[in-house]
């Protein structure tokens, strides 16, 4: 698509009277526009829905009172279009209250032909500007995407030129960042740049399996293995053949199964539990997590011999807060995302609305920003998100997080106060409060079940208590 391309305005007039449906015809044609009309209001909304007119022309008086009801189903057939209508001078103030309800201006009959024209002309340069900025931001976001993920800033680059590098030939990968940061994006990224694209990608997440079964779920079972086992079932593995398993939030995985996975890795075979049989695996492995695994192996929770073999080929996601320049892209795609999922003529956000993400923290990463746009594009009236569409949370000064007289604290310690406030403004509620800052419960109780200023926080409380926020 090119910026340059001819983007041609359709008019739509709906009104049982030929006499001015035929003065609309005559005024706008010769200025390039399409004209249609249409003579009642089933005509005029199946016109609406075949040829998305930019601007309908309504008669506000159809025979019938139909003209509230027909406003309504063009506004639902499209949010985007302009309607404006067309009044008798005496009916003017039902032409107000029709405004509220989404109709963009009024005209009275007899229609002046200069007014109609000047009217439809504005509406229509204010729907051209808004294909263009469109197709700017398009492209803009066509050039800086990566299979699914979007950014531009370096770090971001290094990312996309490291999938490049080891898409072709891997046979394991751990992927590490933080909650949100796009693991799984990544992970899907190097299965559809590898030879094997065309087979399964699957995904086992390590901290749904119950540790009990997380051999058989892997590996698969045959009939008998265990009481229970009535059949012979296939795991992950096999699922995965010919493809790609990604094992998702891998810290999680227990150490007696870390041992078995470390064989299979090495070995390339697998054993369903309960069978003699070893059977060849074909599977590329991704191993995911948000934990430090070097801390989890000097504590004895990850193996190392599985950590140093994981960790051969690491693909290291960045916060979003350190690579801030990303957010107006990602801010661009989500509003675009989001406005047509709830077909919403969303144009886009507010300058102060914008200051206010730039400078977020965005503690949950991507995954947050996504959220709080998903919400803000849901709850928005208007066409433009504004600082009231976003969350009460976000607009507090970032100030009032760390007192004056402290000094500046760590991002681990500053995240868990952040937590602790959001916590605070849910009333304790954690499902609330994860859902808010976009991590998921277990990060969340995770989080704060760390240490303020070497005290201890039970239950989202320090111990004795916080410093004045
Ligand atoms: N660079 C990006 N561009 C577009 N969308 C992104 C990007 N990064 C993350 N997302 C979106 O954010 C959400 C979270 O991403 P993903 O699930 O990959 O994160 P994760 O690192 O696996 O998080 P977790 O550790 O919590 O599982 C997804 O909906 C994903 O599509
Ligand atoms: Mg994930």
């Amino acid at each position: 698509m090119t910026t340059g391309e001819a983007f041609s305005i359709t008019v739509l007039a709906i009104d049982d009277d030929p006499a001015c449906r035929e003065v609309i015809s005559d005024a706008l044609s010769r200025d390039g526009f399409k004209v249609l009309s249409a003579r009642d209001s089933s005509e005029g909304l199946q016109l609406v829905q075949q040829e998305h007119p930019q601007i309908v022309l309504l008669d506000w008086m159809m025979p019938g009172g139909k003209g509230g009801a027909l406003l309504e189903g063009i506004l639902e057939a499209d949010s985007g279009t302009e309607v404006i209508l067309m009044v008798h001078p005496t009916a003017t103030e039902s032409a107000v209250a029709a405004i509220q309800n989404g109709a963009s201006e009024y005209l009275t009959k007899p229609l002046e032909v200069d007014r109609l024209w000047r009217m439809v002309d504005g509406l229509a340069a204010e729907a051209r500007q808004r294909h263009r900025t469109l197709q700017l931001d398009r492209e803009l976001l066509d050039s800086y995407q990566f299979e699914g993920i979007v950014g531009r800033s370096p770090l971001m680059l290094e990312v996309y030129s490291r999938i490049r590098r080891v898409a072709p030939h891997f046979r394991t990968v751990l992927v590490t960042g933080t909650t949100g940061t796009g693991k799984e994006l990544v992970a899907r990224a190097l299965h559809k740049r590898s030879p094997y694209a065309a087979g399964p990608f699957v995904v086992c997440n390590c901290s749904a399996v119950v540790e009990t079964i997380f051999e058989s779920e892997l590996f698969g079972y045959v009939k008998g293995a265990f009481t229970g086992a009535t059949q012979d079932k296939i795991g992950y593995f096999e699922y995965a053949q010919g493809g790609t398993l990604l094992l998702d939030e891998i810290g999680e995985m227990p150490l007696t199964t870390q041992a078995k996975l470390l064989r299979v890795l090495q070995s390339q075979e697998i054993q369903r539990v309960g069978s003699p049989t070893v059977r060849k695996t074909d599977v590329r492995v991704i191993a995911s997590t948000n934990r430090d695994l070097r801390a989890m192996m000097a504590t004895g929770q990850f193996r190392e011999d599985l950590y140093y073999r994981l960790s051969m080929v690491e693909i290291h996601l960045p916060l979003l807060a350190e690579r801030k320049e990303d957010v107006p892209l990602l801010q661009r795609y989500f509003v675009e995302h989001f406005a047509g999922q709830y077909k919403k003529p969303i144009r886009g956000i507010t300058r102060r609305a914008q200051a206010l993400l730039a400078r977020y923290p965005w503690p949950g990463n991507v995954r947050e920003l996504e959220n709080v746009l998903g919400n803000a594009c849901m709850m928005v009236e208007g066409k433009v998100i504004d600082i009231s569409d976003l969350p009460e949370h976000m607009r507090y000064s970032l100030s009032e997080l760390i007192s004056a007289e402290e000094k500046w604290v760590s991002l681990e310690e500053f995240e868990l106060r952040y937590a602790l406030q959001v916590l605070e403004h849910t009333d304790g509620n954690k499902v609330r409060a994860a859902e808010v800052l976009g991590i998921s419960r277990a990060t969340l109780y995770r989080l704060i079940g760390q240490k303020v200023n070497g005290q201890k926080v039970i239950d989202g409380k320090v111990q004795p208590s916080l410093p004045k926020q």
